[in-house]
């Protein structure tokens, strides 16, 4: 098979492909953003490495070249303005009851190179990380993305996730200021990861894309 999707544990091979591929997902629409490589590296890869998960794609005809990376982290790992945004939506009773933020997890990024999109990398990173948050023994998951021209918010809701009322302004924050994100406000979608690693199953059988070869995922 061409395409290999596999969890990174313990390896530091992908560093360049990962940091190469942030760089390039979120550096085009809505986003815009600027990172250097020590960010990527310190702020997104060191810390899901260690508390969370990185789920890559690589192209095994191009010599196992990174295409595309989807990671998660639990909830009490995720960036502070994710937290208190939930926990003050929380407070003032406007999350539905029966999504119970703190033990969920937080589906962080997600991005594929440019020349690969389209291929159902995506679909097939997204599975695999709501597999193994479910393996971890988490049964919710949430995520955010752009309010305005979201790439990710189209395959969030087909997979059957749901929508959260409020919009979070990102305006005064890091990723606006000091990574120059062009996307200022965010909306936040939620759901059950096993209800939604099914439907993708469905979704990758109706619209038969090319298998992924995850022989070295190690669940189920
Ligand atoms: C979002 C992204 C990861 C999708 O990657 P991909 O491998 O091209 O996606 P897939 O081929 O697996 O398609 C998955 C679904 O995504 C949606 N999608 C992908 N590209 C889309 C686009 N340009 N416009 C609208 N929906 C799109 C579709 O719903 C598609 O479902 P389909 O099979 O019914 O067509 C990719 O466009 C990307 O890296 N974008 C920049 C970074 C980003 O926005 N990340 C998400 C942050 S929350």
């Amino acid at each position: 098979m061409r395409f290999r999707c596999e969890r990174i544990v313990g390896t530091t091979t992908h560093i360049k492909g990962f940091i190469n591929a942030y760089k390039e997902a979120f550096g085009g629409a809505p986003y815009f953003e600027w990172y250097t490589d020590d960010q990527v590296l310190k702020e997104i890869w060191q810390p899901h490495i260690a508390h969370g998960v990185v789920m890559i794609v690589t192209d095994e005809e191009q010599g196992g070249r990174l295409v595309g990376f989807g990671c998660a982290m639990p909830f009490e790992y995720a960036p502070d303005d994710v937290k208190q945004f939930l926990t003050s939506l929380d407070a003032e009773g406007k999350l539905p009851p029966e999504f119970d933020h703190r033990s969920s997890w937080y589906m962080s990024e997600l991005g594929v190179l440019n020349e690969y999109r389209g291929l159902g990398a995506a679909w097939e990173l997204v599975k695999q990380r709501m597999r193994s948050v479910d393996h971890s023994g988490a049964t919710q998951f949430f995520m955010r993305t752009a309010a305005k021209g979201s790439l990710s918010k189209p395959m969030y809701i087909k997979m059957g996730s749901k929508e959260l009322a409020d919009l979070q302004d990102v305006s005064k924050t890091k990723q606006a200021t000091e990574n120059k994100s062009k996307a200022d406000h965010r909306v936040y979608l939620w759901g059950d990861v096993r209800t939604v690693a099914q439907h993708i199953d469905e979704i990758q059988k109706v619209r038969g894309y090319i298998p992924f070869d995850t022989s070295g995922i190690d669940i189920d």
